[in-house]
C-alpha cells in the first residue's frame, strides 16, 4: 500500500477549505471519497477538490471497502456516535479537536479503538509543525533553562448565530473550540499534566457560549495561563519563560501555509539586539499531520495524537468548565 485512501464525513468548512487538499499534497494520503447529508453538496465538492466519490449519506461512506481512513469533522456533539461508527465499521480515524465533550465520551472511543484494533487520533495539526520539535528541542537543550511559565492568547471575531461554535447543543464556546490548543500545547512544553487550575468564563447572553475565558493551570514543575475569546480581534501567541530565558511562538497554532513563520529567543535582555529570530522555512501542518497518520497505519506505529492524549485534554477542559461555576481551585 503506497498511500492510505481517506474518506471525508462531510462538507464541513474545515475539510473543504483546509485539510483535505493538504491530505491530496500528502505523500502518503490519498482522498479518495466524501459524503454529506446531501448528496449534491457531496458531488460539488468531490467535483470542486477532485475526489472520486460522493455518497449522500455518512453511512454509505463507512461502507466503503475502499476507504481505509476516515477524517470526521462533525460539529463537536456529533463526535462520539460517528467516531464509534467508524471504528466499528473497521475503519481507521482521525478525528477534529476536540475529540470528545466529556471524559466518559473519549473513554468510550478508546475502548472502541481496542476493540475493533483500528488506529485513531484527535487532529491536532499543530503538533505536526517543525516549530513546536524545535521548541522542544531547545527546551530539551537547556537554551531557556527551567521553563517556569507558560503564557498563551487565542482569540477571533464571531458573532455568526448560525455557526457551531456560537451554539451550545452543537458543542460551541471558546474554550471548547481554542482553549483547547493553549492547553494542549502548555501540557507538550511542561511534559506533564496540570494538578488543578482555575478558571474564569463570560458568556454570551444571546448565544449561551463562552465568549471570553481565562485559565491558571499548575503543573509540577511550574504554571500556565491563557486567554481565549470568541469575540476579540483575530490574534495568537504562545510564549515559555525559563529561568535563563525565553522563547515565543509567533504563530503558535495555524501558521500561513504559504509563508514562513518565526519564533523569537532571548536571553532575559529584551531588547531588539538580544533577539534572536528563528526562520520555519514554509510548510502545511496538515499536511505533515495527515501524512504522520498514514504512515502510524502503514507502518503500525502510535498515531501523532492518541486517545490518551486526548483524554488528558478532555479532563483539562471539563475541569475548566467546572472551575468557572464556581470561580474556585478544582483537581484536574
Ligand atoms: N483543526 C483545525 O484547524 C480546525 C479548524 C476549524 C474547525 N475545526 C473543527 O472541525 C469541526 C468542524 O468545524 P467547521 O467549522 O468546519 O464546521 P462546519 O463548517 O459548520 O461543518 C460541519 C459539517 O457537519 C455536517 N453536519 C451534520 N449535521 C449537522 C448539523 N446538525 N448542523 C450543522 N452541521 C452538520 C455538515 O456537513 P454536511 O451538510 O455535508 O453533512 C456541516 O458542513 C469542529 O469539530 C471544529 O472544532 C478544526
Amino acid at each position: 500500500m503506497n498511500k492510505i485512501r481517506w474518506g471525508v464525513l462531510s462538507t464541513a468548512k474545515i475539510g473543504l477549505q483546509s485539510v483535505i487538499p493538504a491530505l491530496q499534497k500528502g505523500e502518503f494520503s490519498e482522498v479518495t471519497a466524501i459524503a454529506s447529508r446531501s448528496l449534491p453538496k457531496a458531488e460539488v465538492a468531490a467535483l470542486s477538490l477532485g475526489i472520486a466519490k460522493a455518497y449522500g449519506s455518512y453511512d454509505e461512506l463507512l461502507a466503503d471497502p475502499e476507504v481505509d481512513a476516515i477524517y470526521n469533522p462533525l460539529p463537536n456533539n456529533m463526535h462520539l456516535d460517528w467516531n464509534l461508527k467508524v471504528m466499528e465499521a473497521g475503519k481507521h480515524l482521525l478525528c477534529e479537536k476536540p475529540l470528545g465533550l466529556s471524559v466518559d465520551e473519549v473513554e468510550e472511543m478508546i475502548l472502541t479503538r481496542d476493540k475493533y484494533g483500528v488506529k485513531a487520533g484527535e487532529a491536532f495539526m499543530t503538533k505536526s509543525h517543525p516549530q513546536w520539535a524545535e521548541t522542544r528541542e531547545r527546551i530539551h537543550r537547556g537554551e531557556i533553562g527551567n521553563p517556569c511559565l507558560v503564557q498563551g492568547a487565542f482569540t477571533y471575531y464571531n458573532v455568526d448565530p448560525r455557526n457551531i461554535r456560537n451554539m451550545p447543543t452543537m458543542g460551541g464556546g471558546g474554550m471548547w473550540d481554542i482553549g483547547c490548543y493553549c492547553i494542549t500545547m502548555a501540557r507538550f512544553v511542561f511534559e506533564e499534566e496540570p494538578k488543578r487550575l482555575v478558571a474564569s468564563l463570560e458568556m454570551d447572553k444571546e448565544f449561551g457560549t463562552d465568549r471570553l475565558g481565562s485559565v491558571i493551570m499548575d503543573f509540577p514543575t511550574g504554571q500556565a495561563h491563557f486567554g481565549v475569546s470568541t469575540q476579540a480581534a483575530l490574534f495568537q501567541r504562545m510564549q515559555i519563560l525559563g529561568d535563563k530565558g525565553h522563547l515565543e511562538v509567533r504563530i503558535p497554532f495555524t501558521p500561513p501555509i504559504d509563508q514562513p513563520t518565526h519564533i523569537d529567543q532571548d536571553n532575559g535582555n529584551y531588547l531588539p539586539q538580544g533577539i534572536t529570530r528563528h526562520e520555519y522555512a514554509t510548510v502545511n501542518q496538515y499536511t505533515l499531520m495527515g501524512d504522520d497518520f498514514s504512515r502510524a497505519i502503514m507502518e503500525d506505529k502510535e498515531v501523532p495524537v492518541t486517545l490518551e492524549d486526548a483524554l488528558n485534554n478532555t479532563r483539562v477542559l471539563t475541569a475548566v468548565y467546572r472551575s468557572a461555576e464556581t470561580g474556585q481551585w478544582v483537581d484536574v
